[in-house]
């Protein structure tokens, strides 16, 4: 048993997950946890490489095979540099996407049958999962209108909407799937209301 928990933050583009990212670890720093803040696709040296290869735009002809080796050759590379040297030390872990990232992008957007995935994150993570992951929800219109708002597409965001549109019922899947793990938050209100209802799930998930 690890000693840390490794909590994952996901939502499709736009819905706030930087904000909210920094409104999490600061709560959970409040109660007295040593957290460790991260993010996939990258998360060590390597990682951010690999990252800047995934969301080239001009890497337009990358097979989605590549794209999904290059995912998880970033993760193993994140789980023995940073995710479990930290948990084993007690520190906690919150990551910007994890492993669902991967069942709704690759498997929901480019359709990549999930058994697929499911090989490579046992091969990846042996039974390594999120102890908690929070799904910030909002229509994929409002979220990629927010979304243009920051500049310069990158490779996945040029996507249509329709793309977009299937990794949010990826999501909405891995929910279904482990309702215990994954909770939905609904990221439409206003941040504050967003917030209450991040510190609502968090407060009770630590009782
Ligand atoms: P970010 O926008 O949250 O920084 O993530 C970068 C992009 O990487 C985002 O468009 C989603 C994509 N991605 C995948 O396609 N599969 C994955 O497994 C992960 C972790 C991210």
């Amino acid at each position: 048993m690890n000693p840390g928990k490794f909590i994952t933050l996901e939502g499709v583009e736009g819905v706030g997950k930087s904000s909210n990212l920094a409104f999490i670890a600061e709560f959970l720093r409040a109660q007295g946890k040593n957290i460790v803040v991260t993010r996939e696709p990258g998360g060590t040296p390597l990682g951010e490489r690999i990252r800047a290869l995934l969301l080239d735009k001009n890497a337009t002809t990358m097979h989605r095979d590549t794209e999904l080796l290059l995912i998880f050759a970033a993760r193993a590379q994140h789980l023995a540099a940073v995710i479990h040297p930290a948990l084993r030390a007690g520190q906690w872990v919150v990551c910007d996407r994890f492993t669902d990232a991967t069942y709704a992008y690759q498997g929901g957007g480019r359709c990549i049958e999930p058994q697929r995935i499911a090989q490579l994150e046992t091969w990846v993570q042996g039974d390594f999962r999120p102890d908690l992951t929070l799904l910030l929800d909002l229509p994929v219109a409002t979220g990629l209108q927010r979304a243009a708002q920051r500049g310069e597409a990158d490779r996945f965001e040029q996507e249509q909407q329709g793309f977009f549109e299937r990794v949010r019922d990826a999501y909405h899947q891995r929910a279904r799937l482990e309702p215990a793990r994954v909770r939905i938050i609904d990221a439409a209100p206003a941040l504050e209301q967003v917030q209450q209802q991040l510190l609502t799930v968090l407060s009770l998930w630590l009782e």
